[in-house]
């Protein structure tokens, strides 16, 4: 008899997904979070020429091209200081794929997997469908993860956490001291720490460190992609670095389910990372201006809202019935309960969006609050 898999049947369409369907056509889209910003052209034309020229008519090597992993190795050392051998990285159909890739290679069905509550929708399903069991954490008051909390709910059933930073929903962005104990948790308790770094050059206060430069032992596999750095989310392109035995295991996995990245995003990643990077300084700074705009109209609304050091979010507190009073009056945003049971009581609200989109968002967002006030 046909069925389904009890991992599959265990997972469910993210609800960020209901929210948009509920929305009408004219609605102000808060609700998605990716750059509004065009590929930059040096990547866009780097793909063009690379089908032109019959580039991306072959598979290429499983772990992408030696070009790709010598630019992602590149950047490494130009960033962190890091020295990554190219054959430490695996590029994959986005930062989604590298999460896949890390929890299908390092989780048992039945070991637990701790991650950010609220966090990234992906974290909870990925790990059901590698049969692990999720252990969401609970944040601190300024919604940046505890490594103590962390420290104190691993057991010896413990496969891997999480980190995520800068993060979705929440726009917090973990300290270097905090980055510092992470990687000391996962060395001393032998435990994977996947390092969520996909938001990592957009940055306002301070600046985004690895566990990976502080670990002492392999047990830190770092998670990034083109997506939001270079406003590339349609390409597909991300990547994996681990250890040999690390990388060994998650290229298993990535072989049979999808052999290699697309050729034209590889090519496309390539000029991004190599190429001049102004245009990451550009749309961070104008994500910059975007969040106090948008952290003053909450402020105006009588909202209470931590300061989001980086990516492209805001997570208020937000009363009862407010997410569809805000929905009724046309603007979506996501109920904090989609990224996780202590979402609820607030809200997701990007401002991946234009300046003029945000200021009449704000105006409904000001009525919608008065009204459930
Ligand atoms: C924290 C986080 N990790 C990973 C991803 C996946 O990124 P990609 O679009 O590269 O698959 C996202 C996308 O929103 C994200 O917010």
């Amino acid at each position: 008899m046909t069925g389904f898999s009890s991992r599959v049947e265990a997972v469910s369409i993210s609800g960020i997904r209901e929210v948009f369907e509920a929305a009408g056509e004219d609605a102000i889209n808060l609700g998605i979070g990716q750059p509004d910003f065009p590929t930059p052209e040096h990547a866009r034309t780097a793909a063009i020429e690379a089908i032109e020229a019959g580039k991306t008519d072959a598979y290429t090597s499983n772990k992408g091209t030696l070009e790709l992993r010598e630019a992602i190795a590149e950047a490494y050392d130009r960033t962190y200081g890091l020295e990554v051998d190219p054959a430490n990285a695996i590029a994959t159909a986005g930062g989604s794929e590298a999460l896949h890739l890390a929890l299908e290679a390092h989780v048992d069905p039945g070991q637990e997997v701790l991650f950010p509550d609220p966090g990234f929708v992906s974290y909870d399903a990925l790990t059901r469908l590698a049969c692990g069991t999720p252990k969401p954490i609970g944040l601190r008051e300024d919604l940046t993860m505890a490594p103590a909390d962390v420290e104190a709910a691993i057991t010896e059933d413990t496969a891997a956490f999480v980190v995520n930073s800068p993060a979705n929903p929440t726009g917090a962005v973990q300290s270097e001291a905090d980055m510092r104990e992470f990687a000391r948790i996962a060395d001393e308790h032998d435990v994977l720490c996947i390092s969520d770094e996909v938001y990592e050059h957009i940055v306002f206060e301070g600046e985004h460190r690895s566990p990976m430069e502080f670990a002492s032992t392999d047990n830190v596999v770092v998670v990034s992609a083109c997506s939001k750095t270079y406003s590339m989310t349609g390409w597909r392109l991300g990547w994996v670095i681990g250890s040999n035995r690390r990388i060994e295991r998650m290229l298993r996995v990535h072989q049979y389910c999808q052999a290699c990245a697309s050729a034209p995003a590889q090519y496309a990643a390539e000029a991004a990372l190599s190429g001049p990077q102004d245009c990451v300084a550009e749309m961070t700074e104008a994500f910059e201006g975007r969040r106090d705009f948008v952290l003053e109209g909450l402020a105006d609304a009588g909202l209470e809202v931590p300061t989001p050091q980086g990516a492209f979010y805001v997570m208020p507190k937000v009363p009862e019935g407010w997410c569809d009073e805000v929905l009724e009056r046309g603007v979506v945003v996501v109920p904090g309960e989609a990224f996780g049971a202590n979402g609820e009581g607030y809200a997701r609200l990007s401002y991946a969006t234009s300046m003029d989109e945000l200021e009449a968002a704000l105006e409904s967002i000001q009525a919608a609050t008065a009204a459930v006030r």
